[in-house]
Parts: structure tokens; C-alpha cells; sequence
């Protein structure tokens, strides 16, 4: 799609094509210098090692034009260390922190006229992902890598935007479990995932929680988002202790959270003191964040035929007002108190 053909107030979270990707090769123990590139296919070895054992990471992030009309990202270095410690578990080689940095920086200005305006609601979505194209069979860790970052300008991840969802907690498969690769952003935890987020689609809920995978007892995350639970005036979600995704839109909430003075827990949490919680009216708020899914409120939960409805099934007002100040301060409505906003120069 052409950039003049972009209805930027109705775009859903899909792939556009923009003129120009970010590509770095590995090869012979190093990086390449990287840089950008105009062809949107890679050609590969129909035995590249990626096909068959899913050596593969990848992250998400956003750009976005602020209302003085400067363009912004949102803390690309926390998603350059999380991709870092995949990479360390899947036995790859990191992306150096501040040549990711800068790849984002270089790839978002040379695609400057695919972010969309300011005051459209959309953003740039960013996806760094790398992957083994070594040629083999064997279950080896590969010698050459492809660190990619493509772009394509995106609206809400949900088709309700902001109105809230409905979650269906699953009680039959699991995300993750300890010792896995739950706290990274690798590809097989989302495959592993699909065949539940379909059957709850099929049932009517946007995405499934996902319990611990040894008890099926505490919440995780999920389906591509991190979860909170307002409960009685406090916050609680669950710990980020490699199982769960440590995603930085939930880090950002935690410390916004704090500010304003509200206790969080990060910790184990039980599904059945949830649903207890709101058998006895003190489950107040239900959200999930995530870059995708910035910060959405939930309205329903289903655990083993049990529906839990939270607040009134409308948004909260915490959940609101997190959703403002994030933002608020990526789009450059509010300051940015927190160091968080990370302006890109259109140079490139
Ligand atoms: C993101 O929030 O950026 C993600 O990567 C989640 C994704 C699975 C849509």
C-alpha cells in the first residue's frame, strides 16, 4: 500500500509495507556494520536452520509523531536488553544495546512519512526480530544470524480499541514453565499459544490467561499482553521470574503506578483468590499492557465456567488514567517526566 492511500484513523495491527528495513548479518563470530535496505523479501535456504528448530526472537516497540510534531520512541533500550537475554537462552548472539538503539533511530526516520499523524491514535509499530540461517539439520546453535527491523504504521491491537475484553482463563494448556523460555520473546511461545487463543476466539473472548504450567494455579500473562488486578485498592500481577514476559509496558505502569501511591504486588497469584475477589465485589479493575496492547481494560474473566465481571464492564478509572499518561507522554500531550520519551532525528 502506498503511503498516500493510508487511512490513518482505521488501520488495525497489520503488516504495510514501508520503504525501508534495517538488516544486520552475523557471520565469523561478529555483526556486520548493518544498515538500511529497500527490498521487503529475504531469500533463504530451504534448509535455513530457522525452518526447522526455531532459533528466532523477536521485539516490539512504537513510534509515534508528538503534537509539536517531533517523532518519539518509548524506551528502545529496555527492548534492546530483552532481546539481548532471548538471545542469551536461545543460545544467540546478542545485538549490541546501542547499536539497536541506533538501528531503530535510523529505520523509523528513513520511514518517517509512514508514522502516522498526530492525532490519529495510530502509532509506527516497530518489530526488531533475529533469526539462524545456517544451512543444516543438526540441532546445533547456528553461525550466522539476520537481525531485522521492519515497521508498519498501526492502530489499536484489539478490534474494541478501548473498550474492554473478555479474557478466557485456560485450564488446559500452558505458555510456559520453569526452566523454558517463557521470559523471552521467541516465536515458539506464541506458537505454542495459538491453538487456545483460537478456541477462545471461537468462544468469544479477545485472548486467554494463562496459568502457571505446573499447578495451574497463578496467572501469568496473556496472549500478548502482561495482566494486572486491581483488588481492594491494591495492584497485583504476576512476577517476573521466567515464566513471564518482562514486558516494559507493564515495568512503566508498575513505576507510574507507585508514583500516584498505590501498593503493587508482584508476585504469585492464585486464580481462585481472583475469582473469589470478585464473588465479593473487590475485584475494582482488570488491565493489560503491553507495547501492542498499551493498556487495555478487561471486563470479563472465565475460569472453569465461572465468569467473573468486573467494575461495571466499562473502563476504569485507573486503567484510564494509565492509559492517558502512557500515552500522554508518547505522544507528547503530557511531559515526560520519567526519561522515557527517546526522540528520533529525522536525518537518515
Ligand atoms: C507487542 O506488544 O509488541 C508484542 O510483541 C505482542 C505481540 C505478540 C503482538
Amino acid at each position: 500500500m502506498s503511503k498516500q492511500n493510508i487511512d490513518w484513523s482505521n488501520l488495525g495491527f497489520g503488516y504495510i509495507k514501508t520503504d525501508y528495513r534495517y538488516v544486520c548479518r552475523y557471520k565469523d563470530g561478529q555483526w556486520d556494520e548493518g544498515g538500511l535496505e529497500t527490498d521487503a523479501n529475504i531469500t533463504l535456504n530451504e534448509c535455513a536452520c530457522v525452518f526447522q528448530y526455531c532459533q528466532a526472537c523477536f521485539e516490539g516497540m512504537k513510534a509515534y509523531y508528538t503534537k509539536d510534531g517531533h517523532i518519539v520512541c518509548f524506551r528502545p533500550d529496555m527492548n534492546a536488553k530483552r532481546m539481548a537475554d532471548s538471545a542469551a537462552r536461545l543460545e544467540m548472539p546478542p545485538f549490541p544495546v546501542d547499536k539497536f538503539v541506533d538501528a531503530v533511530k535510523q529505520v523509523v526516520a528513513a520511514n518517517a512519512d509512514f508514522v502516522p499523524p498526530y492525532g490519529t491514535g495510530a502509532s509506527l509499530y516497530i518489530r526488531p526480530f533475529v533469526f539462524a540461517n545456517d544451512v543444516g539439520l543438526g540441532v546445533h546453535a547456528s553461525k550466522h544470524y539476520l537481525f531485522c527491523i521492519i515497521c508498519a504504521p498501526s492502530g489499536a491491537y484489539y478490534a474494541e480499541g478501548l473498550d474492554p475484553v473478555r479474557i478466557y482463563v485456560e485450564d488446559e494448556y500452558i505458555r510456559a514453565a520453569p526452566g523454558l523460555t517463557g521470559f523471552t520473546k521467541c516465536g515458539g511461545n506464541y506458537a505454542a499459544s495459538i491453538k487456545a487463543g483460537e478456541l477462545a476466539e471461537e468462544q468469544g473472548y479477545a485472548q486467554v490467561l494463562w496459568l502457571d504450567g505446573v499447578e495451574k494455579k497463578y496467572v501469568e500473562e496473556v496472549g500478548s499482553m502482561n495482566i494486572m488486578f486491581k483488588i481492594d485498592g491494591k495492584v497485583y500481577t504476576a512476577a517476573t521470574v521466567g515464566t513471564v514476559l518482562p514486558g516494559v509496558t507493564r515495568r512503566s505502569c508498575i513505576e507510574l503506578l507507585k508514583d500516584w501511591g498505590y501498593e503493587v504486588v508482584e508476585g504469585k497469584i492464585a486464580i481462585a483468590d481472583i475469582m473469589a475477589a470478585a464473588r465479593e465485589g473487590k475485584l475494582e479493575e482488570v488491565f493489560g499492557t503491553g507495547t501492542a496492547a498499551v493498556v487495555s481494560p478487561v471486563k470479563e474473566l472465565v475460569w472453569k465456567g465461572e465468569h467473573a465481571y468486573i467494575g461495571d464492564g466499562k473502563i476504569g478509572p485507573v486503567t484510564q488514567k494509565l492509559y492517558d499518561t502512557m500515552t500522554g507522554m508518547q505522544w507528547g500531550k503530557i511531559p515526560d517526566t520519567k526519561g522515557w520519551i527517546v526522540p528520533v532525528e529525522k536525518k537518515y
